[in-house]
Formats: structure tokens, C-alpha cells, sequence
């Protein structure tokens, strides 16, 4: 209030100084206006007098005189006329003057010294006996000298009246600028600043006490700018530090030892002993990507990143990463780092750059056409060309120089090297960093050696593979493959027991380490409620009571032509559910490069047609295909609204949309559908596991999600909520570095 009052003193005296200079400036100018035209006035009349006067003064007939001076008083502001003679004795004066001009004869008789010596008319400003007038005194001339003096007296009242009026308009004027001013001043302060500040004041006590809060009204950040993103920052902080603050505290009671950020630091560091961790994956947990004139960052749809970046923003330490954004280039210091996140930075980021013949050959090429579906096994051939596999060692290559030269002044570092694009990177870095602990997690699934044998390079990636400490696949069953093709393609020594690889003199250990999501457990306070399935639906033009939702990179191996004629056949064999239940696939266009994936994008715009075209009706639809790449905020309305989620891989090493959108149901309600075929359906045992290539199968399981008594779905979803909790993505990474830091002084039975 205090700012307020200062701020409208000051406005209402910065009005009041302009007003009075102006007015100022307006009197004088009037003053003058006024007093100049008075003088012209007067010259003309005493002029025409003179005429008649002068004949009479040789005469000196007094009589005549003053009968003409006389006609001259009190005429419209003339108050009278006088002559005297040049010694200044009055000879005629109008009769109401003579009195006065008797008594003010030394101030009259100055100005008659001032017209003999100047022998031209004179004014001058007087009072006479207390009244302002006016006197113009012009020279008589008798036998050629001046003799007498002719004077106009006029009353000049009204020249001080105007003056005053004048000021007093400016007064009231300014009085009400400054009145007008003030309210508005007080109004604007009340509602644009007052208001927003009095809300955000109650959002951040709000916070602060741990009540449930939406996000700050947009109208309150264009007022406070930049400060409202650093509030709100500041806000999510301070909600995730309570957060982990109440878990610690809750499992400090329940003497559980759930992992957690915070844990998972202090455990990396104590492993570590300070030292960073070193991350290196083809896939960049950020892209800078140009849009329009902006350059907006995004996260890549991949399960490696959303896996990854947690592990990275509670430990710290430097992503090693392909720079795959169109402007990626400019967001990087001389040395091709930056940190990130960008909106809060906690790790490095450093970008590699590679040409683009290279990453057709390496990434196009031979990891996505050749290992991807190799290892996938979902019926699209692999296709290896010598010239990717060229490209696959030189760019192998160039990450490990580029790793090399992060590992430079780290003795004994630890790097996680990520997913089937750098299977020959192990041995790359291990040949110049002996002391480096590698381990190499295998994100997708590894095939039977039967499967592997048809790749012509098959003993250079097991090689390469086979420098590291440690092999991660998601599942026991893909170490069992891995094993086994080990065992007939290298010479080496392996240990069921243990499960390693000793060759060349050096261990390698192969593991399961299932990987999984940074589970946020929000305790007590629960998210605000979801909008309904109607209500989603709606903003897509859709009615629909009921929602199923499916979120994919679009990849051949996902299984989505199988589930959108899943849905066709439930909707055919469920006709009470045409024009009630709707299926949302939020689709990311993935490798489009590649024919496959261009060609599989294809086939689903044309099944989504061809479905849609045999059940649509006016306002409703069966499948809603919505291509794009979505940011995890735009999805997590979905998965929250949905009756069931579709996670229908044909192959998978884990997937974990499936662990997502468990972790998105703290409402414990929904029902997850998931393909025996994938990782996770070995720990989520309460979904409703189907073969996806078996579509009665899954159109009779959407019929048993949407049917499923709300008892049952908070069974199911709260068994899979505690699972995940306990086996979240910082268990994962402590039971990797953990090993990691153990096995190497570890010597092979
Ligand atoms: C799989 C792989 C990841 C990869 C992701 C996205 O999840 O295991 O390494 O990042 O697919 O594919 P992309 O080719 O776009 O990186």
C-alpha cells in the first residue's frame, strides 16, 4: 500500500508541477495578449482626440476643454481623460478623475517627463488611489513644441480578473487529472498487480505447506515474467525435495529400503568415490530442434532416454550422445558440450557429430536394418550391407575418441555404454583405458544363436561386446541367449554358474537388469482428478464414453496393425461398444528413412481407414491416429483417462509405456493389456498378458479391461504400483553400477 501511495504522489505531483508551469506560461502569454491590445486601443482614441484638442490650447479655454474630456469618462473600460500642461498642471480632466489625478500628480507627472523626452506616446501601468489603470499619455503640440500631454486613463481590472481565471481553471484542472489518475493508478495496482501477487503469494504458501496446487495461472506469469518460471521452479523443487523428504522418512519407518534419487546419488558416489559416471548412447536425452524462428529442445521418444535422464539428473556426470537435432549446433560450446536439462542443468552433454553417409550406413543401416530386427525377430528380414557395416567401425570409432577424450583426466572411470548401436565400442575404449570399468546394456532382446548366426559379422560384435565387464539384457532369458551364442561362435570359457565369459584373459559378466521408470510415488497427495475419457475426447472431436490409448515410436515390432484389428474385431463381436468405446494410438513417426518404416506408416493410415470407414457414425470413430511426436506432458492426460492401455509388441526387450502408465494411475483404476512378448510382462504378472498375434485373443481382453470391476482393477493396478515402486529405474542403475564397481577385482571360477 505504502508503494501505491508513493507511486500516486508522485503521479499527482508530476501533474501538479506540469500544470503550473503551463498555466504560467498561458497567463503571461494572455497578460500580454491583453496589455498589448489596450495600448493600441488607447493610441487609436487619443489620437483622434489630439485632433480636437490641440486647436484649443493656444486658447487655453479651459471650458471647451473639459467639455470634451468630459464626453471621454466612463466609456466601456475608459475611465476618463486628462490634459496637463508640460510643468504638470492639470488643465482639464474628466470629473470622476480629478480628485484622484489631484492626489497621484507626482506618479503623472514622471510619465509626462518620460513623453517630453521621448516627444511620442508613452504607456504605463498605474494605481491610482488603489485602482490598476492603464495610462497613455500622448504629446500636444502648439507652435511646433510640445506643450501639453494628453492622457487616456483606462481601467485594467479585467486583464488581472483574466489572469486569475486562468489559474483557477488550471487549478481545478489538474485537480481532477490528478483525481482521475489516482483511481485509475489504484485501479490498474489492484487488479494487474495486487490481485496476481495476493494468488501467487497464497500458490507459494500453498506449496509450501504440501497442499496440492495446479500450475501457476498464465495470467499471473506475463506480470511476473521470468520471476514466475524461476517460482515455479523453485516450487517443483521444493515439491520433489518434500516428496523425497516424506519417502525417506516413510521408509525410515517401514524399515523398507526403496531406492530413490537421492539414495541412488549417495550410493554412486560412495561406489564411485566421487568420480563421474560416463554415459554413452546413440540417442541424446535432448534435441535442439528449429521451429520457426525458435529453437525449442525436445526429449526424443525413446525408452533408453526416459530410463536414463533420471539416473543422469541425480548423479550427474556426462552423456555422451550423438547430436542429431537441426540445431544442435548451436546450442554447444567450443568443445560440443552443453548442460542440461536446459531448464534446470544438472550433467553434461556432449555432442558428436557424424556425417550424413555415416549415419545412413551406421544408423540407418546397419543397427536399424540389420541388428534391430536381427535381434527382434519380428518377421522383417534383416538386410546387411558391407558398406553399413564400414560405417557401423567408423562411427563405433568416432564415439570412442570421443569418449576417450572425456575420459581423459578420470583414472578407474565407469561408463554405462547404451543399446545394440555401439557393440563394438568395449573394445574400442577398453584397448586405450584398460583401467575403464565398461558396462554394456543391451536394451532390446538378443535372439537364439540360430537367429544371430545369419549375421556375416557376427564374431567382430561378440568380440567387441565381450570387452566390457558387463553385458545387461532386460530378462534372464535374453543372458541365456547371449550365452549361448557366445558359446558357439568365440572360443572362450564360460560359467553357468555365475555367468561369465573368460576370453583373452578377461571376465565378462552377463546379466539381468530389468530396467524400469523413476516411479513417483506422490504419498498423500494424490494429482489433481483426470479428465474423463468424454472430455479428451472431446478436444479430438470424438464422443466417446470409453478409451483405450496405445503409445509407440511407430515400429514394425509394436504390433499395432495387430491391435487396431483387435479393435476391429472386439468392436465386431461387441456391437453394444460401437459408438462408446474409442482407441487413441499416439503414435511417434520413427526412422522414416528407412522404406520399412515408411512403408509401416502407411499400412497403419490404411487400416486406421479402413476400420474407421466400417463402424464411424457422425461424431464418433473407432481408432483416433494421432501422428505426431508427443511430449510426455501431452500424454499423461491419456494415459490418466484411459479404461485401458494396449501395449501389443510382437518383441520387445522391456517396454516400458507399459511401466508408465502404471505409474500414471495413482488412482489405482485401469486395466494394462500387455504382450507375453515383452520384458515386462515377466514382472507386470497383473496385466492382462495376450500373444499379440493372436487377435481374439486381445479384442476378448479389451472386453475383460472394460468390464472389470473397479475392486479388481485397484487389485491389479496396486500390485504393479508396489512392484514398481521397489523396482524402479534407481534400483536399476545401483544394481549396475554396483556390479560394475565389484566385478572387476571378481576373478572367474
Ligand atoms: C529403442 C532403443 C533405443 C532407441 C529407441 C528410439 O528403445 O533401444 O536405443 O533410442 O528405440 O529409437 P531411435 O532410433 O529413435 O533412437
Amino acid at each position: 500500500m505504502k508503494i501505491t501511495l508513493r507511486l500516486i504522489f508522485f503521479l499527482v505531483a508530476v501533474i501538479a508541477i506540469g500544470s503550473i508551469g503551463f498555466s504560467f506560461w498561458q497567463a503571461r502569454q494572455e497578460e500580454f495578449r491583453l496589455k498589448n491590445e489596450l495600448e493600441r486601443r488607447a493610441n487609436v482614441i487619443a489620437d483622434s482626440l489630439k485632433e480636437s484638442i490641440e486647436p484649443l490650447l493656444p486658447a487655453e479655454s479651459t471650458r471647451s476643454l473639459e467639455r470634451i474630456v468630459n464626453k471621454f469618462s466612463n466609456r466601456e473600460r475608459l475611465l476618463g481623460v486628462s490634459v496637463f500642461d508640460i510643468e504638470g498642471n492639470l488643465l482639464a480632466a474628466s470629473e470622476n478623475l480629478k480628485v484622484t489625478l489631484e492626489d497621484s500628480a507626482k506618479t503623472i507627472k514622471s510619465d509626462l517627463r518620460e513623453v517630453e523626452r521621448l516627444n511620442s506616446g508613452y504607456g504605463d501601468f498605474l494605481t491610482l488611489a488603489g485602482r490598476p489603470v492603464h495610462a497613455y499619455s500622448i504629446p500636444l503640440i502648439t507652435e511646433e513644441r510640445t506643450t501639453h500631454v494628453l492622457t487616456l486613463f483606462h481601467d485594467r481590472t479585467y486583464i488581472t480578473e483574466r489572469v486569475r481565471r486562468i489559474w483557477v481553471n488550471s487549478f481545478w484542472r489538474a485537480m481532477i487529472q490528478s483525481l482521475l489518475v489516482a483511481l485509475t493508478t489504484l485501479i490498474i495496482i489492484y487488479l494487474g498487480v495486487m490481485t496476481p501477487i495476493r494468488r501467487t503469494t497464497e500458490w507459494i504458501r500453498r506449496l509450501r505447506r504440501g497442499e496440492p496446487v495446479e500450475e501457476m495461472n498464465p495470467k499471473h506469469r506475463v506480470l511476473l515474467g521470468p520471476l514466475a518460471g524461476e517460482i515455479s521452479k523453485m516450487a517443483k523443487s521444493l515439491e520433489a525435495a518434500r516428496l523425497a523428504a516424506e519417502e525417506e522418512a516413510r521408509l525410515r519407518q517401514s524399515a523398507e529400503s526403496l531406492w530413490t534419487a537421492e539414495r541412488l546419488k549417495e550410493f554412486v558416489r560412495v561406489k564411485l568415490e566421487n568420480r563421474s559416471l560416463y554415459v554413452v548412447s546413440n540417442r541424446e536425452p535432448y534435441m535442439h530442434m528449429k521451429k520457426g524462428k525458435e529453437i525449442e529442445a525436445i526429449v526424443p521418444a525413446s525408452g533408453m532416454v526416459t530410463a536414463l535422464e533420471p539416473v543422469l539428473k541425480a548423479c550427474g556426470g556426462t552423456w555422451i550422445a550423438h547430436g542429431s537435432g537441426d540445431a544442435d549446433r548451436q546450442r554447444v560450446d567450443s568443445r560440443d558440450r552443453l548442460r542440461v536439462p536446459p531448464e534446470e542443468p544438472q550433467y553434461l552433454l556432449r555432442r558428436v557429430w557424424i556425417s550424413p553417409e555415416e549415419e545412413k550406413g551406421y544408423y540407418y543401416g546397419f543397427a536399424n536394418e540389420g541388428l534391430w530386427p536381427l535381434c527382434h525377430v519380428a518377421h522383417t528380414r534383416p538386410l546387411f550391407r558391407s558398406q553399413d557395416w564400414l560405417h557401423y567401425e567408423i562411427v563405433n570409432r568416432k564415439f570412442a575418441e570421443a569418449a576417450l577424450e572425456e575420459l581423459e583426466k578420470a583414472s578407474d572411470p565407469c561408463v554405462l555404454i547404451q543399446d545394440y548401436h555401439f557393440a563394438l565400442l568395449p573394445r574400442l575404449i577398453k584397448a586405450k583405458r584398460p583401467d575403464a570399468r565398461l558396462a554394456l546394456f543391451w536394451h532390446i532382446p538378443w535372439p537364439n544363436p540360430e537367429s544371430f548366426g545369419i549375421c556375416p559379422w557376427q564374431k567382430e560384435i561378440l568380440e567387441g561386446m565381450l570387452s566390457a565387464d558387463i553385458i545387461g539384457f532386460h530378462t534372464q532369458f535374453h543372458c541365456n541367449n547371449f550365452i549361448e551364442t557366445v558359446d558357439r561362435v568365440m572360443e572362450s570359457r564360460i560359467d553357468y554358474e555365475h555367468f561369465t565369459v573368460f576370453r583373452e584373459g578377461h571376465t565378462t559378466w552377463v546379466k539381468p537388469f530389468p530396467i524400469s521408470v523413476d516411479f513417483v510415488d506422490n504419498g498423500n497427495s494424490k494429482t489433481a482428478a483426470a479428465d474423463s475419457p468424454e472430455v479428451l475426447l472431446k478436444k479430438h472431436g470424438v464422443q466417446a464414453q470409453f478409451m483405450g490409448v496405445g503409445v509407440d515410436r511407430l515400429d514394425y515390432t509394436k504390433g499395432i496393425l495387430e491391435r487396431f484389428r483387435s479393435v476391429e474385431n472386439f468392436l465386431e463381436s461387441n456391437p453394444f461398444y460401437v459408438g462408446k468405446f474409442t482407441f487413441v494410438e499416439l503414435g511417434a513417426p520413427s526412422r522414416t528413412a528407412i522404406p520399412r518404416y515408411a512403408e509401416f506408416i502407411a499400412e497403419m493410415e490404411k487400416e486406421t481407414e479402413r476400420i474407421n470407414g466400417r463402424f464411424k457414425s457422425k461424431n464418433w470413430q473407432p481408432i483416433l491416429f494421432l501422428k505426431k511426436h508427443h511430449s510426455h506432458q501431452e500424454i499423461l492426460p491419456f494415459y490418466r483417462a484411459a479404461n485401458l492401455c494396449l501395449v501389443t509388441s510382437l518383441h520387445d526387450g522391456m517396454n516400458l509405456v507399459a511401466k508408465e502408465f502404471v505409474m500414471a494411475r495413482d488412482d489405482e483404476k485401469g486395466v494394462l493389456i500387455l504382450s507375453k512378448f515383452t520384458g515386462a510382462c515377466r514382472e507386470l504378472t497383473d496385466a492382462l498378458i495376450v500373444n499379440p498375434y493372436d487377435v481374439l485373443e486381445t479384442a476378448s481382453a479389451i472386453k475383460t479391461a472394460l468390464e472389470m470391476n473397479e475392486g479388481e482393477q485397484k487389485e491389479r493396478m496396486r500390485s504393479m504400483r508396489d512392484l514398481l515402486k521397489e523396482r524402479n529405474i534407481y534400483k536399476w542403475a545401483s544394481d549396475l553400477v554396483g556390479e560394475l564397481v565389484r566385478v572387476r577385482f571378481a576373478q572367474p571360477l
